[in-house]
């Protein structure tokens, strides 16, 4: 299945009309960087490529911890905003299906809550493994179909789906199938699971009066490590050997 690239393009530009996009809270934020630079041991002055940027939110986050960013996504709007935010990233327009970097010449990647916009994350999965360099790591995290809040509200088979706010191939992700796609390419792959991810921003309005109590949810029924599994979100990172 292909990506419907302009449907996708016109749905973050739209959203960039009205506002960046930077829906978790600032201390979720944080916590996801800092997940992100332990899983995939980004260090000062290594080069970071953030696929799917948007308006950079994660990609300035990068920056402050003294990375060499590249930000990289389909919508030139959210860009704008990034580039209007910051000096000293580079921000393209390129498509993580085909990533605009020779084989074997990337340090970091991190693919910031873009696989599940992906129907087939086995095309951009491969052009990780192109362009990282031998030993290079990368990191992604999504929302995951196995959190309860998460398949209720935004899998296409739930009685309580909801369409708004999200483009019509978006999806969580079952943690195990996307640990398969990027192990399939060569990269060595493990997932881990973060919970207290708390949302400053949802479009529906129901959701937004139901926000408190997920963000209550979030921060505290999910702590226990047996409940790991069940976290909102998944990372998914590795190496490539
Ligand atoms: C959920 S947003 C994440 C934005 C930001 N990283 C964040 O987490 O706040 C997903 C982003 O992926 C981008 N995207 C989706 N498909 C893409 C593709 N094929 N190539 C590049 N970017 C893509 C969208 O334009 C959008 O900005």
């Amino acid at each position: 299945m292909l990506q419907n690239k302009q449907q996708e393009i016109e749905f973050f530009d739209k959203l960039a009309d009205v506002q960046e996009y930077n829906v978790f809270t600032d201390e979720a934020n944080q916590k996801i960087i800092d997940t992100a630079i332990e899983l995939a041991q980004l260090k000062k002055g290594m080069q970071v490529l953030d696929l799917g940027c948007g308006s950079g939110i994660f990609t300035q986050l990068l920056q402050q911890n003294g990375l060499q960013c590249v930000g990289l996504d389909l919508s030139q709007k959210l860009l704008r905003l990034g580039k209007q935010q910051t000096a000293g990233i580079d921000f393209l327009q390129a498509d993580v299906e085909a990533l605009p970097f020779a084989d074997n010449s990337v340090d970091r990647i991190m693919l910031s809550c873009l696989v599940h916009h992906l129907p087939n994350p086995a095309l951009c999965a491969k052009e990780v493994f192109r362009v990282l360099k031998p030993g290079g790591r990368f990191v992604a995290f999504d929302p995951n179909r196995l959190n309860p809040f998460m398949y209720l509200y935004r899998d296409h088979s739930s009685p309580f789906y909801s369409s708004n706010g999200v483009t019509p191939n978006e999806r969580p992700v079952l943690p195990h199938k996307v640990r398969n796609i990027f192990q399939a390419t060569g990269l060595q792959v493990n997932s881990c699971y973060v919970d207290g991810l708390t949302y400053r921003y949802v479009a529906s309005s129901t959701a937004k009066g139901l926000l408190p109590i997920y963000n209550m949810f979030e921060r505290f029924f999910f702590k226990p490590f047996w409940m790991s599994p069940l976290r909102s979100f998944v990372f998914t990172y590795g190496m490539k050997p």
